[in-house]
This record gives structure tokens, sequence and C-alpha cells, in this order.
């Protein structure tokens, strides 16, 4: 997938920006708070409806403006596509595939991004929220039936959570049972479908960053393990996952009432990182946690791959900064090769061995400009 296109206005620091993206490498160079992150932002908002860093649409908006506006005209295996994104004055997001009113799942089928964020660091640190999102996001991206899914699931777990909350006010403790369970069984075979979807995924996703982490640190190991709420057997499939779910939110059906949540399901799962052996939330460095992530996000490369049968677009953000010299070469090769990428960074010399087949825009004070490599950039 190639991005031909990026149209954005006032959206954060941009008034109007207009961008003919080169299908392999582009460097985005300039200043802090020039407006870098903005642009990789906008592209993300582009590819899944949201920003990775924005809890309300209308952050994005730039001040003293009604609303926002990014387009991105990309190209994939499915042909070409129009795909835009917007924040009406009221708040009200606008989502158009080739000028119709569509869905976010839409533009997850046609714009696939794999980005690498300082802030990324949080899906090895930080709670299981974070590991969950990468992991949706991933799957979500490869498949629109897991996107839809995921949606069903929040809202039935919102019925299910807001009928314990009732329960518990009333004191109810008649006919609890036959209450819960129709929203119990829903729960059990949309989230069995969810399970096992992540289960899979997480098989072809540890293989590959396993692989990925070890060229990245020179021979280190790293294990990354799929941790459901409910006990799981390798062999199970979604009516097995789904009898087991089941099982368990019988068993805590008491507990959650007295809680009003639900405490098994997919909305408690986790992944966890070992680094030769090792949690590596706990005991890694924060090198070892930051190539980690990029191994992670190799990984989903491949996966995307190998769902899509073609690359999604990579956007590394500040990467070069965050990485000590000995790896930057090796990580840059192994991810930026063969798709589009954009990269941002605010000193040149960091990437010059890339630069040579690199399109560099020079950003400044949300304004974007091309510019000739071999002019040098200081
Ligand atoms: N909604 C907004 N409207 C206008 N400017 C914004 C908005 N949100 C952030 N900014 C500005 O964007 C700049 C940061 O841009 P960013 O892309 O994060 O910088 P960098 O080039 O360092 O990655 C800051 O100057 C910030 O004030
Ligand atoms: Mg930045």
């Amino acid at each position: 997938m190639i991005i031909e296109r990026l149209t954005i206005s006032n959206f954060r620091n941009y008034r109007d920006a207009d961008v003919r993206p080169s299908p392999d490498l582009n460097v985005l160079y300039g200043d802090n708070a020039a407006g870098k992150t903005n642009m990789l932002e906008a592209i993300i908002v582009a590819s899944t409806g949201r920003s990775p860093r924005a809890s309300r649409d209308s952050e994005m908006v730039r001040w003293n403006e009604g609303g926002f506006h990014v387009r991105a005209q990309v190209c994939g295996n499915g042909g070409s596509s129009d795909l835009e994104v917007g924040c009406d004055i009221s708040g009200k997001k606008i989502v158009r595939v080739n000028g119709q009113e569509k869905r976010v799942g839409d533009l997850l089928a046609r714009l696939n991004t794999v980005s690498f964020l300082p802030d990324d660091i949080l899906v090895v640190k930080g709670s299981p929220a974070r590991r969950r999102r990468l992991l949706d996001l991933t799957l979500s991206q490869g498949s629109q039936g897991y996107h839809y899914h995921l949606l069903q699931y929040q809202r039935i777990l919102l019925h299910r959570n807001a009928l314990l909350r009732d329960l518990a006010v009333r004191r109810r403790t008649s006919d609890v049972g036959s209450l819960v369970e129709p929203w119990d069984r829903q729960i059990a075979k949309v989230g069995a479908f969810i399970v096992e979807r992540r289960k899979a995924a997480l098989t072809i996703l540890s293989t590959a960053a396993a692989a990925a982490y070890s060229r990245m640190s020179g021979g280190e190991s790293l294990l990354v393990k799929y941790a459901p709420s409910i006990p799981l057997d390798d062999g199970d499939d979604a009516d097995a996952i789904s009898r087991r779910m089941l099982g368990c939110l019988e068993e805590c059906r008491g507990e959650d009432i007295r809680h009003g949540a639900t405490s098994v399901g997919p909305h408690r799962d986790d992944i966890s990182f070992q680094v030769n052996g090792s949690d590596a939330r706990l005991f890694g460095s924060q090198g070892q946690q930051r190539t980690v992530i990029l191994a992670v996000k190799a990984a989903e490369i491949q996966f995307l791959k190998s769902k899509n049968g073609e690359a999604p677009v990579l956007l590394l953000d500040d990467v070069f900064s965050e990485l000590d010299d000995a790896r930057q070469a090796s990580v840059a090769r192994e991810m930026a090769a063969g798709l589009q990428c954009f990269i941002t960074c605010t000193e040149m010399d960091r990437i010059e061995d890339m630069v040579d087949d690199a399109s560099l825009y020079r950003v400044r004070a949300g304004e974007v400009a091309a510019i000739d490599a071999h002019q040098g950039c200081s």
C-alpha cells in the first residue's frame, strides 16, 4: 500500500499541507515542535480513524478553527481509494471513502499503517490496555470481521456491566442467573471469536518478533506470549474457547455482581514479553524495551503482509534518537526495506546512510516543503 498524496487542513499546527510522497523512503526533517509528529498523526488518522495521542478528535483541530480535514489518496492491490477523515465544528467525525460516507472499518481495510512512536515504550512498560490496543489494531487491519466483532463485544460488555451494577444496587437475589445468562452467552460467543483470532495471530507474531529481535540485538532471545484471561489449551477452537469462557463467567458471576464489572473475557487479556528468559517489563533495559517494540512492529509488518498480500505503510517517529548506534542501521534496513516509509528526525547526520535513496521534506512551523537531498539541510 502506498500513499500517493496527503492533503491536510486545519490539523494541529498545519493550516494547509499537500504532499506527494515517494513510494519508498520519506524523511521529514525539522526542529522540535515543527509539526513532524503531527504529520504522522494525520496519516494514522486517515488509516485508523483515530489518533494514538488525542483522546478527542477536537484536540486535533487547529486552534481557533472549526474543524480539520485529512485526505489520503492511496493505492494498493485493491486499486486506488480516496480516504477522508475530518471533524466538523460540532465535533462530529466524518469518514468518507471515495466520496461516500463510510465507517472506520472501511478505512482500516484500505490503508494499513504500522507506526513506531516514542510513546510506544508503554506497550512494554504500561498497562495491559496498551498491549491489547496494539493487538486489536493489528488484527483489525488484517480483518474487518475482527474489527466488527470487537465493536460488538464492547457493546455487549457495556450491557452486561450495566446489568451487574443494576443487580447490585437493587440487591436482587432471585432470577439473577436467568437475567445474566443471556449476556454470558453473547460474551462467550463473540469473545471466543476474538480470543481465537488473538491466539492464532500471536503464534505468527511471536515467531516473527523472535527472529527480528535476534537480528536486531545480535542474538538475544525474545518470547512474545499471549496471556488470556481464561485458561486455554493449544488445540482449542472457537467452540472450545466459548465453552471455557461461559464456565468462567458463571463461576465469577457472584463476584462480578459485587464489583459491577466482568472479570473474564478478551477485555482482560494481556501479552507478555520475555527477553533472555526474564520479563522485559520488569527487568529489560530501556534499550531492550525499545528493541522489543521495534521487533514487534517488524512482526506486525510480516503479519499484515501475510494477511493482506501487501505491505503496510511504515511510520517511524524519532526512532534514531531513541536507539544506540549499533542497532540503528540494522533496524532501519530491517524495517524500511520494500515498503513506503515515513521517518522523522531532527539531526540529519543520524540517517545520512539512508538519505541517498530518500525523498526529503523540511518541516517548519506547520509547513512542509520537499528539498533536494544533495543541497544538504543545515
Ligand atoms: N490543535 C493544535 N493547533 C495548533 N497547533 C497545535 C495543536 N496541537 C499541537 N500543536 C502544535 O504542534 C507543535 C508540535 O508538533 P509536533 O508535530 O509534535 O512537533 P515535532 O516536529 O517535534 O514532532 C507544537 O508547537 C504544538 O503547539
Ligand atoms: Mg515529534
